[in-house]
């Protein structure tokens, strides 16, 4: 048997993870493999954020032809063929996945293609019977959909997002069992493109873990938008017949739907991942234990992104996967700090936010002071026909009564998401009030909202007080 190939860091799993501690390790000068069972890209690239936020974006794109005549152009009311979506969802995913590939391979990065599992002494070996032996290794298995009892994925017309995200046409009705970014974000986009659907969320509100003002901004869209939501509701299970089916939930309340979308969460994908003896520790939930570092019981072996207890966002993946290589290279890198990372759920109206929401602070005992602007008073918000939404701002009261240091930004509105980059800096550089509110304000754009609710903190404003 030939004996293994040798480099200085083995990646297990090709997402964004994956990916990142490649590239990254490789940009050090490092000799990079990567084991990959299905294509480099991982959830976020062919399952989950890209796919997602086209076809949300495709939603976009009929709300704006639908409200053309306010504007004086004369549009006549849209229709949509979802399988031409599809095919141009799936343009940007291979676009994307090729340029990836590319990029790996320039950076020469052996890509192995099969199922890896790590054994002692850093050697991964390859379902195809390849071995492999790294200085290092990062695993980065990923995640996969939850499922719940009773509604098994499969099961008549039952989906999770990986499903969903490849249907040619939409579900005339829908059920989405779990109110949180998933769920969410297929509710807002199936609802704008004409399905009737209903969201059963367990926990007493939609978005648990967002700002409770948020929450309320984006529960009334859904609500005036027919979207039908009950909080706070365990769900029974359902009852297909001719391929529709009937969800009982509540005390004895029924829907009968097309499809039932099952976005409760996501675990991590340890199964298989291991071999005895590598000292890799899980902990009782199957993530891979680690510490600050990204660094697992096993010495040289590092896990990032989803199959790690973090939150499970690509850029989560990135910034742990950078961490873990700048270890290697024994640069002391700055932990993640997980408090502070941004989060942007892109439903309509779209959400985004950085620290502590007021709820939170208030918890974690700091005396704070709190400012809103709604963007129904910002010029590019009317313009844009998008008035809907606020900034809400959170910092802590200082000595002297007047407002500190920022702790969280808490944004719903238009374009939000690309709005969030100066409120992280200013969470994360640990920015006070008087200090952010210095700072000029592009007009008219939408990002004023953030500055005027900031200057208000100070005491005094242009707009808001
Ligand atoms: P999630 O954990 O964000 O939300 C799951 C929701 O399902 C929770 O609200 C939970 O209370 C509810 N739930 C759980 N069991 C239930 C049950 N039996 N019946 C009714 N409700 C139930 O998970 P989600 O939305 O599936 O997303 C998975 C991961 O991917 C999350 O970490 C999420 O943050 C991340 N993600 C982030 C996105 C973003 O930031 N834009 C987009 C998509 C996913």
């Amino acid at each position: 048997m030939a004996s293994p190939q040798e480099y200085d860091v083995v990646v297990v799993g090709g997402g964004p993870g994956g990916y990142a501690a490649a590239l990254y390790a490789a940009s050090a000068g490092l000799a990079v493999a990567v084991v990959e069972k299905d294509k480099v890209g991982g959830t976020c690239l062919h399952r989950g954020c890209i796919p997602a936020k086209e076809f949300l974006e495709t939603a976009a794109v009929f709300r704006t032809v639908t409200t053309a005549k306010e504007f004086g152009i004369q549009a006549e009311q849209p229709a949509i063929d979802f399988s031409v979506s599809q095919q141009r969802k799936q343009k940007v995913v291979d676009q994307l996945w090729k340029g990836l590939a590319g990029l790996m391979k320039r950076r020469k990065i052996v890509t192995f293609a099969g199922t890896g599992t790590l054994h002692a002494d850093h050697l991964v070996r390859v379902s195809d019977g390849t071995e492999l032996v790294g200085r290092y290794v990062v695993l980065a298995p990923g995640s996969v959909p939850r499922s719940i009892p009773g509604f098994e994925v499969g099961d008549g017309p039952v989906l999770s997002s990986d499903e969903l995200l490849d249907l040619d046409h939409l579900p005339a009705t829908a059920v989405v069992i779990g109110g949180g970014a998933i769920g969410c974000e297929f509710a807002s986009m199936m609802s704008d493109l004409g399905t009737q659907v209903t969201i059963l969320e367990a926990l007493p509100k939609l978005l648990p873990g967002c700002d409770a003002d948020v929450v309320a901004v984006v529960a009334r869209s859904f609500k005036r938008r027919g979207i039908d939501v009950h909080t706070g509701v365990t769900v029974h299970g359902h009852t297909p017949v001719d391929g529709r089916t009937t969800v009982s939930f509540g005390e004895g309340e029924q829907v009968s739907v097309d499809a039932v979308v099952v976005s409760v969460g996501r675990r991590p994908l340890t199964e298989g991942l291991l071999a005895d003896g590598t000292g890799v520790a899980l902990d009782e939930r199957g993530f891979v234990a680690v510490d600050e570092h990204c660094r697992t019981a096993a010495a040289g072996v590092y896990a990032v992104g989803d199959a790690v207890a973090t939150p499970q966002l690509a850029h989560v993946g990135f910034a742990e996967a950078i961490v873990a290589v700048r270890d290697m290279l024994s640069e002391d890198p700055v932990p993640v700090d997980y408090e502070r990372v941004p989060w942007c759920i892109y439903t309509h109206p779209e959400v985004a936010f950085v620290g502590l929401s007021e709820e939170a602070a208030r918890h974690a005992g700091h005396d704070v002071i709190v400012k809103k602007d709604p963007f129904a008073g910002n010029g590019r918000a009317l313009i844009l026909g998008e008035p809907e939404g606020l900034v809400k701002v959170v910092a802590e009261r200082a000595a002297d009564g007047t407002a500190g240091r920022i702790l969280g930004v808490h944004m719903v509105g238009p374009w939000v998401t690309e709005q969030l980059g100066q409120a992280y800096l200013a969470v994360n550089w640990e920015a006070t009030a008087t200090e952010v509110a210095h700072f000029i304000q592009p007009h008219p754009t939408l990002s004023e909202v953030f500055g005027e609710t900031v200057m208000a903190l100070t005491g005094r404003g242009l707009h808001v007080s």
